[in-house]
């Protein structure tokens, strides 16, 4: 089946990179949020990602203009109906998850593929609570989207060769590099990234270096781009949190409890980035 039409739901970090995206590659855009206001927000945040792209000449400004008019805000989920493919991005949680799923089966095409963009949670059961479980899959977009070249396809135990290869066009038409997993939790990245993470927490609340030393450290001894405190005030504490809580759901491993300070950061609403506290102060940047 081929793609044209696209619906994102979820207006926080990932669902407008993803929008983005698939602006930007030719698709029509349907993107959904719970409110007319912050619909129409991500696409003011779009509009400028865009600007800053053509300032720095990575893209035209006549391609980045035809991107935009490709997007329709809305707040109204019937108007996914006509989407070939609906990804939703929204909070970490498999009740809100499933909720969602059951209302786009009801309201989406037959044809509709339904994914999630979820970070770890099991794929089957969004797909088990809809009428179409042949027609559901992951696609795990990276954080910033627009950015990030990989993509993980997830197939579940009941998703067809279909759902997948059209998924699989999908990512590539986006300009993504995508890789096939299995629906287990964490898939392979996050399966992998999360222990670092969490144990780079764990090393701060240890004192065996501030927050500042341990960045340093992985950026000069790893070359990795940004070290885990930077990262996981990219990702969002709270987001990280849920990751780390379903990891350790699946598979008990106490590399996958999380570190109390991070709970106690969530609790106090120093989610990173975008709350403007995490890890880093972002009020002045
Ligand atoms: N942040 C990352 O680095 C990253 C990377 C890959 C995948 N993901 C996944 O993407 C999804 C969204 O994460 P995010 O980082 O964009 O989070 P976010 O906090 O930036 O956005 C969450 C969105 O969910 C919406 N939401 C919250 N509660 C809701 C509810 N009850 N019903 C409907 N919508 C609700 C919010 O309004 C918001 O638009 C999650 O499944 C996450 O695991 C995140």
């Amino acid at each position: 089946m081929s793609v044209k039409r696209v619906g994102i739901v979820g207006s926080g970090i990932m669902g407008s990179g993803i929008a983005e995206t698939a602006a930007v590659h030719g698709f029509e855009v349907v993107l959904r949020s719970r409110s007319q206001s912050s619909a129409d927000g991500m696409v003011a945040g779009m509009e400028k990602s865009l600007n800053r792209q053509v300032e720095k000449e990575k893209i035209a400004a006549a391609d980045a203009e035809a991107a935009l008019a490709r997007v329709t805000p809305t707040s109204d989920l019937g108007e996914l109906a006509g989407c070939d493919l609906v990804v939703e991005s929204v909070v970490e949680d498999l009740g809100v998850k499933q909720h969602l799923f059951n209302e786009l089966d009801r309201i989406c095409g037959e044809h509709t593929i339904l994914a999630t963009n979820t970070s770890t949670l099991p794929v089957v059961e969004m797909a088990m609570v809809t009428g179409r479980p042949t027609q559901v899959c992951g696609i795990h977009f990276f954080n910033p989207a627009p950015v990030m070249s990989l993509v993980e396809l997830v197939r579940t135990i009941t998703t067809s060769d279909d759902t997948l290869e059209s998924a699989r066009a999908f990512a590539a038409a986006c300009g993504k590099e995508p890789v096939e997993v299995k629906d287990q939790a964490g898939f392979v990245v996050n399966a992998l990234l999360f222990p670092y993470l969490n144990n780079a927490v764990r090393l701060l609340e240890q004192g065996v270096a501030s927050m500042e030393d341990i960045d340093t450290a992985m950026k000069g001894g790893c070359g990795f781009p940004m070290g885990p405190f930077a990262l996981l005030d990219l990702v969002g504490l709270d987001t990280s949190l849920a990751i780390l809580d379903a990891l350790y759901a699946e598979y008990r491993d106490p590399n996958y409890a999380a570190v109390p300070l991070l709970r106690r950061m969530v609790a106090a609403e120093q989610l990173g980035r975008k709350s403007g506290t995490g890890f880093y102060d972002y009020h002045k940047k």
